[in-house]
């Protein structure tokens, strides 16, 4: 029987390591969550993040502006939070609407609030190998990994996606942690033949069901980042069946979901205790 690795269960002990953590804090840390529109998806995502970050006893507020915001009004307030001294995380849900550049968003944000760690300031040190604000998708992966103690050191990995959220941070975090890491994406020639070297296969696609199980290495540790909704129903990037050869897999939901949200209160926490000292 593979190994179901609860996500929602480690991100429970991230929590209680926060709560101690916050137990000996002369101050608040502060979080602003910014949202541009009502994209349905953003909405219950910004929700969630303000509510777990309430339920820890952070300072934290969602900013709601409406889908019509000019980028200069935006960048505009994100000016004002990086001078704000009472706040010391940012993050600007994600995707933004067409008029607005994403990278000029990024890149405005003060590297030390960056509490998605997407500026690029925080990639090049991510990716240096340096101490940073991590991404928090693969920081809660790692957590998971960790938790249930996998090691990593010489692993063969595949990561189906490249996004700047998941895949590619993803790979310098397992890099430094001594796998062998192979980028597999929309372009990649045959898929399955990659992916079936995987001892740990990442899917980061976000298409339902898309890793079948003659793409699954037996024996291999299964990492599902998707979060499809089908027929009102929330469904992973990996088929079922695939999981059936894995040692161990990630469910969705409760697999790395809640991770998410433990790790950006962890970055909050963070960002605060480095501003602060
Ligand atoms: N949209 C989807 N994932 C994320 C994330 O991790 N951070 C932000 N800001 N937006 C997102």
């Amino acid at each position: 029987m593979p190994l179901r690795m609860k996500g929602r269960e480690v991100a429970q002990s991230v929590y209680q390591q926060l709560r101690e953590q916050m137990r000996g804090l002369t101050f608040t840390p502060s979080l602003r969550v910014v949202r541009l529109g009502r994209d349905p998806a953003s909405v219950s995502y910004t929700r969630l993040k303000d509510k777990r970050a309430r339920e820890l006893g952070l300072d934290s507020k969602v900013l709601e502006l409406p889908a019509a915001t000019s980028q200069q009004e935006l960048l505009a307030l994100i000016t004002e939070l990086n001078a704000a001294a009472e706040v010391d995380g940012i993050l600007v849900q994600l995707p933004l609407p067409e008029h607005i550049d994403e990278g000029s968003v990024i890149e405005a944000i003060s590297p030390e609030k960056d509490v998605d760690g997407f500026h690029p300031y925080n990639v090049g040190r991510l990716w240096a190998g340096k101490e940073t604000l991590e991404p928090c998708t693969p920081a809660g992966i790692l957590r998971i990994l960790d938790h249930y103690q996998i090691d990593l050191a010489g692993m063969e990995a595949v990561i189906v996606g490249r996004s700047n959220i998941v895949g590619k941070p993803l790979a310098a975090m397992l890099l430094s942690r001594n796998a062998t890491v192979t980028i597999a994406h929309s372009r990649t020639r045959e898929l399955a033949d990659v992916t079936r070297r995987a001892e740990l296969l990442v899917a980061a696609v976000g298409r339902a069901r898309f890793i079948k199980a003659e793409m699954v290495r037996q024996g291999a540790v299964l990492i599902d980042v998707g979060i499809n909704r089908v027929d009102d129903k929330l469904v992973g990037d990996v088929d079922p069946a695939a999981r059936e050869l894995s040692r161990a897999y990630t469910p969705v939901p409760g697999g790395v979901g809640p991770m998410t949200v433990a790790m950006l209160l962890a970055n909050t926490v963070k960002a605060a205790l480095r501003r602060r000292r």
